[in-house]
């Protein structure tokens, strides 16, 4: 099987490596990839931009793929998957309409109203006028999103009313682009963030392992949000019963709401959720792909061949393939970030202990790197994910930051307390 994946950060890393696992793949092309796919035996890289679809599509037609699995939402939300499918090629990922549920804040909570979801209140305006006299009559904690796709700077908690206010007109200012012409305001919701993804073929759902994902940059989840900074899996505090739960009161209905739209969703949904202290379910967000740095952790404890699950999926056979199954054990994934992120940060510094790191029994995917004139330098804000795996959490998180002292390059940050929730 020849496979065209679409993306260039830690997840598609990730999934290439897994993917090149599965029986009968013979290579896997990353679109544009970066040096951590580069350098994977049976991976190659082709110079396409994630928003250029007829060029990606007809990179599929050149290589005569058997499948695309598309990684980021922007290819999504511009209709990759449904030219793809267009041109008889089986993709992995929901067509533009489907990606509505990450693209459009206020379409994603219309969609759970209607499904009976459970999902914070929110107000959807149009102009700022309202939506500030709304929030001075509401007061703070509050959050202030931005409706569309905004590189995940969107989304404002806001501690003050003077701080929902900045970030209203910041929106309204035109901060985030078309993106924020429209606004929500949200209700502000405690509890613990965890994020469960699910396949779907559009008609079968099924969950993959909870998993804990640190957006903030600072310790103590503090400080600015990123695009995450560490994740771990299997959750102690998801059971099997509260799995079932969500995916019933969350999954579930909301396939049901995008099949009575006529959507043929075929790819990840991902359920952004707070379990609030009382023990209720609520969607924070959904996105409409596999998780940055979630997937890092997934990869390599799922024990089913990915290849043949993603290709059930865009063919609608999902409910043929047999159950998921699991290696026993728990990961770990730290992000190594260049300083200044998630604002300005330098690129092109080099990179050194990967060996050392590999060794080490730890998995480095790369999330923002490449290879220039034969070595390895930094590319982006989050430059690595360091994974470990062991028998229990406190095995996976003890093995991940040992090699992550390991691996150096000019200005590595990270955080040192991935895991303080479960690992006290
Ligand atoms: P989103 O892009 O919608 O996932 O929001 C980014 C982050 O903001 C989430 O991961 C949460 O940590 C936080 N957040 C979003 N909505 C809420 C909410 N209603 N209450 C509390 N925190 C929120
Ligand atoms: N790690 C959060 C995300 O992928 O959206």
């Amino acid at each position: 099987m020849k496979i065209l994946l679409v993306g260039n950060g830690g997840r598609e890393h990730a999934l290439a490596w897994k993917l090149l696992q599965s029986p009968g793949v013979e290579v896997v092309f990353c679109a544009p990839g970066n040096g951590g796919t580069q350098t994977l035996a049976g991976c190659e890289n082709l110079a396409v931009a994630v928003e250029d679809i007829a060029g990606l599509v007809a990179a599929a037609q050149d290589r005569s793929v058997d499948l695309v699995v598309v990684g980021p939402e922007v290819p999504l939300a511009l209709g990759l998957a449904d030219v793809c499918r267009a041109q008889g090629i089986p993709v992995f990922g929901p067509g533009r309409q489907g990606a509505q549920v990450e693209a459009s804040k206020a379409w994603a909570k219309a969609l759970m109203m209607e499904a009976g979801v459970p999902t914070a209140q929110a107000q959807i305006f149009r102009e700022p006028g309202p939506a500030e006299a709304f929030v001075r009559r509401q007061g703070a904690p509050v959050v202030i999103k931005a409706d569309g796709l905004a590189a995940g700077k969107g989304v404002t908690v806001a501690r003050t009313v003077e701080e929902a206010l900045g970030a209203i007109r910041g929106a309204f200012g035109g901060l985030f682009g078309q993106a924020g012409e429209t606004v929500l305001v949200e209700e502000y919701l405690e509890g613990e963030e965890i994020s469960l993804l699910a396949l779907t073929d559009g008609r079968t759902i099924q969950p993959l392992l909870a998993v804990q994902d640190h957006k903030r940059i600072g310790e103590g989840d503090t400080g600015a949000n990123t695009g995450g900074m560490g994740t771990y899996c299997p959750l102690p505090q998801v059971d099997d019963r509260l799995r079932q739960k969500i995916t019933t009161q969350v999954l579930e209905p909301t396939l049901r709401a995008l099949q009575e739209r006529g959507i043929d969703y075929r790819g990840v949904l991902y359920a952004g959720l707070m379990i609030t202290p009382g023990g209720q379910i609520k969607v924070i967000e959904f996105n409409c792909r596999f998780g940055d740095p979630e997937t890092q952790v997934l990869m390599p404890l799922l024990a089913t061949p990915l290849a043949d699950l993603l290709l059930a999926c865009a063919e609608q056979r999902l409910d043929r393939q047999p159950p998921l199954a699991w290696h026993p054990g728990a990961a770990a994934c730290v992000i190594l970030a260049a300083a200044g992120y998630p604002g300005a940060y330098q690129r092109g510094g080099p990179i050194t202990g990967l060996a050392a790191a590999a060794a080490a029994g730890a998995l480095v995917f790369h999330s923002g790197t490449q290879v220039q004139a034969g070595n390895l330098v930094t590319d982006g804000g989050r430059v690595l994910g360091v994974t470990g795996q062991g028998p229990d959490l406190r095995a996976a998180f003890q093995s991940a930051y040992q090699a992550v002292d390991l691996v150096h390059f000019a200005g590595k940050y990270y955080r040192r307390d991935i895991g303080h929730r479960v690992l006290g």
